[in-house]
């Protein structure tokens, strides 16, 4: 089986070109070779607020990424630590993506301001409407134990649990049929959510893009933070959210990939449908991507409207046949900024990778092997 990477068309979300710490022409001048982040971030520093700021990236972000500034930055003024990391940031994005960009914005602006939503209610959280009481309380308490109370974790690294109320899911249901029938009316051509589906939409090019942010924000990263942190799951701070549709008029499965996020949300919304059980084959480095799988990372998995999957994005998964009915999806590829700058610069394997760990058992195990033929050799010569 082999796999594909999965990347949103949004090229505002795509992750950023290979670069590492040199300089490289950003299209308005270049990035000096000295310009990068702190290894260890500065925990106690509490970093400012920049919410109020015009800035090209979001002032979460930049808060996020504060920390990560050398010490003798940190307590410069505002304006100056912004331009510092913007620019680090944008060293990443060359320069036909920045056109790309603004294009996008444009799209975005053109549906807004043209597409009427059925239920504006939608588009601002409220917790009590979203989410069933059980999640809510554990967020709320938002400690370990609480979401172990919660989630289950059928196979390692896949959490499964109880999240969107039903009559929530049915009222996104009809927005999202809403702005389909819109996007045929108007003839609108509409960008679909990432390289591999057909069908479905980008929740965020609809007006939803804050309401997503307060999601990710105040109800995935608390999740994360506890469950995947080694990936980046305490500094998520963007997002691509979007639905996908799957049915034997619309996409029927999907392929074995990986997701362009640290940690990805996956929500059944419904319908009816059999078949499209999802398919989980461990997580692999960018290295290992398209290494066989181990027994015990097999594990297969058949969703319901209202609950939810959470898994790194490396973790290489794929959906089955939707073989009658309507199956549609909600997904949230939670992505961290501060932990795409920082894998630049670790030369360790990563601890998260099935087969980078399954290397290093087996050269443990020689290790030791040969240790204790050497000692026996040894033994054997002296008696
Ligand atoms: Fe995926
Ligand atoms: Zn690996």
């Amino acid at each position: 089986m082999s796999l594909q990477s999965s990347s949103s068309d949004n090229p505002e979300s795509q992750s950023p070109a290979t670069g590492g710490n040199g300089a490289r022409n950003k299209g308005n001048g270049t990035v000096s070779s000295n310009m990068r982040l702190k290894l260890k971030p500065s925990k106690e520093h509490e970093p400012d607020d920049y919410e109020d700021m015009e800035l090209e990236y979001s002032a979460a972000l930049l808060s996020s990424l504060e920390m990560y500034l050398p010490s003798n930055m940190l307590n410069d003024p505002r304006q100056q630590k912004a331009k510092f990391m913007q620019d680090i940031l944008t060293k990443y994005l060359p320069p036909g993506e920045r056109r790309r960009a603004i294009k996008h914005r444009e799209y975005r602006q053109k549906i807004i301001s043209n597409y009427q939503p059925q239920n504006r209610e939608l588009y601002t959280i409220d917790p009590t409407k979203f989410f069933v009481p059980a999640f809510l309380k554990a967020i709320n308490d938002n400690t370990e134990q609480s979401f172990r109370r919660i989630v289950s974790e059928p196979s390692p690294g896949i959490f499964v649990f109880e999240m969107l109320q039903k009559d929530f899911c049915e009222a996104l249901l009809e927005e999202i049929e809403n702005f389909e029938k819109w996007v045929t009316e108007a003839k609108f051509r509409i960008m679909r959510p990432n390289t591999m589906n057909k069908y479905g939409a980008v929740l965020d090019d609809f007006g939803f893009e804050t309401m997503l942010d307060k999601l990710m924000e105040g109800f995935i990263r608390p999740l994360s933070r506890v469950f995947f942190a080694e990936v980046g799951g305490s500094t998520l701070d963007s997002h691509h959210g979007f639905v996908v549709e799957y049915g034997q008029d619309r996409d029927v499965d999907l392929g074995f990939h990986v997701d362009d996020s640290e940690v990805t949300l996956n929500v059944c919304l419904g319908k009816q449908f059999s078949g499209g059980e999802l398919f989980f084959r461990g997580t692999r480095c960018e290295k290992h991507v398209n290494t066989g799988t181990q027994s015990e990372e097999i594990f297969d998995y058949s969703h319901a409207p209202g609950q939810a999957v959470l898994h790194r994005g490396r973790h290489r998964h794929g959906s089955r046949a939707t073989t009658s009915g309507h199956r549609i999806n909600l997904l949230l590829w939670c992505r961290s900024s501060v932990f795409r700058e920082m894998k630049r610069y670790q030369k360790d394997f990563p601890s998260w990778c099935g087969e980078c760990n399954r290397e290093k058992k087996e050269r443990q195990r020689s290790s030791i092997a040969t240790r204790l033929d050497m000692f026996r050799r040894e033994s054997e010569s002296t008696a």
